[in-house]
């Protein structure tokens, strides 16, 4: 690796911003609880836009940051938890929304980490002769899958969407990518499950389409895997800690990060949180993270940071690279 850079970012929230306040108006909690829980204050829901809707405008955001044009598109992924539909993919619907006709589109499934597993496919295509240019989006509309009569899980979430276009070139970019999974784990987290239905079938099932999630247990994977993760891929490179300029993880809970910041003995401020404002989005947490950072001027040329990823699958994953 080495040669594949972001060259844009963009992000689109939903349009409502919905307080810790307003959550306690639809099931028992407080603003006290929730903010002392997780750090979240407000989080913002989306009214109208699906998924492939606020990943277009991220997407458009993002390409113009770029400075390419949308038919320079080689490739489009879309991590999502919350696709719009099985079928189109959310990045086919992307891909017709932004007109971008040149590129190959399609989906990966990964939970939170999802962002962090697209760039690594992305970053596998690119190979500067076929696959130059590449739309990578993390977007999800959560709300829709929330049990909002669960106080334990829909005061934790938000809808959002956040991209990076990828581009081949000479320059150092992408320098390591480490990812893991343990399926064996998977109710940890879980949502969207279907059971079979049809005419031969001899069990009666249920499907169960809301969100669904051991919070402790998810709580103990992603303290442990943070740190484990950072230091893999800084290890892998022979990079210390000190070279980095600041972690982006995903978002799910300042707690999480207070804990990953205390093994990492790595101070809070090298963190970049925004949680506060958009409660976990899933997917798209680390790429709106990202274009916020861009947006304020953090990230200067040759800057090194580390996205860090976790979630449903059980999934997980860093990624090491040079701004
Ligand atoms: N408001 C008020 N009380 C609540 C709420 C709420 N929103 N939710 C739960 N409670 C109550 C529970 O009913 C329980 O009451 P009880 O003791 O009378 O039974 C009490 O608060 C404690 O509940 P716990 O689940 O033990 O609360 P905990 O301190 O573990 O915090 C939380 C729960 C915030 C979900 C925590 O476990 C956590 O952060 N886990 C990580 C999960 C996470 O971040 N998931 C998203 C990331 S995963 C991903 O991104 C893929």
């Amino acid at each position: 690796m080495g040669n594949i850079k972001i060259t844009g970012t963009g992000r689109c929230l939903g349009e409502k911003v919905v307080s810790n306040d307003d959550i306690a108006t639809i099931v028992e909690t407080s603003d006290e609880w929730i903010s002392s829980r997780t750090g979240i204050k407000e989080r913002c829901i989306s009214v109208d836009k699906n998924t492939s809707d606020l990943a277009a405008e991220a997407a458009t955001k993002a390409i113009k940051n770029s400075g390419i044009d949308v038919l320079d598109l080689d490739l489009i992924i879309v991590a999502t938890t919350t696709p719009d539909s099985f079928t189109p993919s959310t990045a086919c619907l992307v891909q017709a929304k932004l007109g971008a006709k040149n590129a190959v589109a399609f989906d990966i499934s990964a939970a939170c980490s999802g962002f962090i597993y697209a760039l690594n496919c992305a970053s596998k295509f690119l190979d500067g002769i076929k696959f130059k240019k590449a739309l990578v989006v993390g977007s999800e509309v959560l709300s829709r899958i929330l049990d909002w009569e669960d106080r334990s899980t829909c005061v934790l979430f938000g809808d959002g969407a956040g991209a990076a276009v990828l581009e081949y070139t000479e320059e150092n970019g992408i320098m390591d990518i480490y990812i893991g999974s343990d399926g064996s784990k998977g109710k940890c987290l879980s949502t969207g499950e279907f059971g079979i239905d049809n005419p031969f079938s001899v069990k009666e099932r249920c499907s169960e389409s809301k969100l669904d999630m051991a919070g402790k247990d998810v709580f103990k994977f992603a303290v442990n895997i943070i740190p484990y993760s950072v230091n893999k891929v800084l290890e892998d490179n022979s990079i210390s800690l000190d070279e980095i300029k600041y972690i982006v993880p995903h978002q799910a809970n300042y707690r999480i990060v207070e804990s990953a910041s205390k093994r990492l003995k790595l101070p809070m401020e090298r963190f970049y949180i925004n949680l506060d404002k958009y409660g976990n989005t899933s997917a798209a947490s680390i790429p709106i993270a990202l274009d916020e950072m861009n947006e304020k001027g953090m990230l200067n040329k040759g800057d090194k940071i580390v996205l860090v990823g976790f979630g449903g699958g059980l999934t997980w994953g860093a990624i090491l690279l040079q701004w």
